[in-house]
């Protein structure tokens, strides 16, 4: 199969192609090369801005294309339609975020989606870049929609956090409920998902994250002491103490949500049974622990890539603030 993707040379799209290729697909990456090139010298690479210019695109034909870099209607629906004639499948990686009521409610694929006029401009973006690529190329497009995403290469630094945190030793803040279960997806598992649908045809919209309770905080903390050698120790310090102490849940201290009185307490029940029966495996957590805790002593090298979403380095006032707070 001839594999294009767009984008692929950060973290779920690097993932997406080092998956077609150990399938013996041949692999092009179309992006603007300011975050590196892939180090494998099989894969072809075209540059381009997507949003302004996609001529190196024009003409060539691809079995499938896997869009993991698009974020509104213009620049997805431009590509898909460019490429419809051309181009047999459309893997589009979206986001659980496009749902209304999520995480207040326990959502499945037919679950209510954002609209422009919603606050939330990401969320929106994506509902509207999905309606985007299946008016461009109607029941041939994979919109795949994942919750949160590790694993190696994690360009935001989720994972890294805890990893690097833990790694570090001592009293660590534990945050909130540590039975509490949690659901997320290795990219190596979402590349597969979306690899398999462009080789089989698979078509339609399916959320993307491992089950409900794949494993709880306390385990993945554990793991994550378990992989580095660590001594440390967990206190774990209730939502309304850690906030209270400066530290905002999910950008400063994450893989945790607290929104005060804010419903969030479905976060991490997204239901997937669909695409698990079309074929999605999460892999066991202390799987991706490990292979990303290789990658973070390595270097953890983005090709000088840095999210703007990038989690900041662990506070060590902030986090005694609120151990201290806790006592
Ligand atoms: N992280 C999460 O937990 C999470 C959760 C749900 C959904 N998602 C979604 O998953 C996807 C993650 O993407 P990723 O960053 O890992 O993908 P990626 O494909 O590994 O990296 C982003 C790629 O897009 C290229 N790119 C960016 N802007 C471009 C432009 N204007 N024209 C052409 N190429 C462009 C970048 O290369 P250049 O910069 O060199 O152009 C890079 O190759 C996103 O769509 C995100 O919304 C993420």
């Amino acid at each position: 199969m001839d594999l294009l993707v767009i984008g692929g040379t950060v973290f779920v799209g690097r993932a997406v192609v080092d998956a077609a290729l150990a399938r013996g697909h041949r692999v092009t990456v179309f992006h603007r090369g300011q975050h590196g090139e892939s180090a494998n010298p099989d894969v072809e690479h075209l540059h381009g801005d997507r949003t302004t210019d996609l001529g190196v695109l024009d003409g060539r034909r691809w079995d499938a294309v896997v869009d993991t870099c698009g974020f509104d209607a213009g620049t997805v629906g431009a590509s898909a339609r460019l490429l419809s004639a051309n181009v047999g499948h459309y893997g589009f990686v979206s986001s659980v975020s496009v749902y209304r009521d999520w995480p207040a409610v326990a959502v499945n694929e037919s679950g209510r989606v954002k609209e422009m006029s919603d606050e939330d401009a990401y969320g929106a973006g994506k509902v509207a870049a999905e309606t985007a690529a299946e008016a461009a190329m109607p029941g041939r497009v994979l919109v795949s929609r994942p919750g949160l995403i590790t694993g190696p290469n994690e360009n935001i630094g989720r994972l890294p956090y805890w990893l690097r945190r833990i790694a570090q030793g001592g009293e660590v803040l534990a945050p909130g409920d540590p039975d509490e279960g949690r659901q997320w997806i290795d990219a190596r598992d979402l590349a597969a998902f979306h690899v398999d649908a462009a080789e089989n045809a698979i078509t339609g919209v399916y959320n993307t994250v491992g089950p409900p309770d794949q494993f709880t905080m306390r385990e993945l903390l554990d793991a994550c002491r378990d992989v580095t050698g660590s001594d440390a120790t967990f206190t774990w310090v209730d939502g309304a103490t850690i906030t209270a102490a400066g530290i905002e849940p999910w950008s400063e201290l994450p893989v945790w949500l607290y929104d005060g009185d804010a419903d969030v307490s479905q976060t991490w029940h997204v239901d997937v049974s669909r695409a698990r029966a079309d074929g999605l495996k999460a892999r066991p957590m202390p799987e991706t622990v490990r292979d990303t805790w290789e990658w973070v002593r390595a270097g953890a090298d983005l090709g000088g890539y840095r999210s703007q979403y990038a989690v900041p380095e662990p506070d060590p006032v902030k986090e005694k603030a609120a151990l201290n707070a806790a006592r």
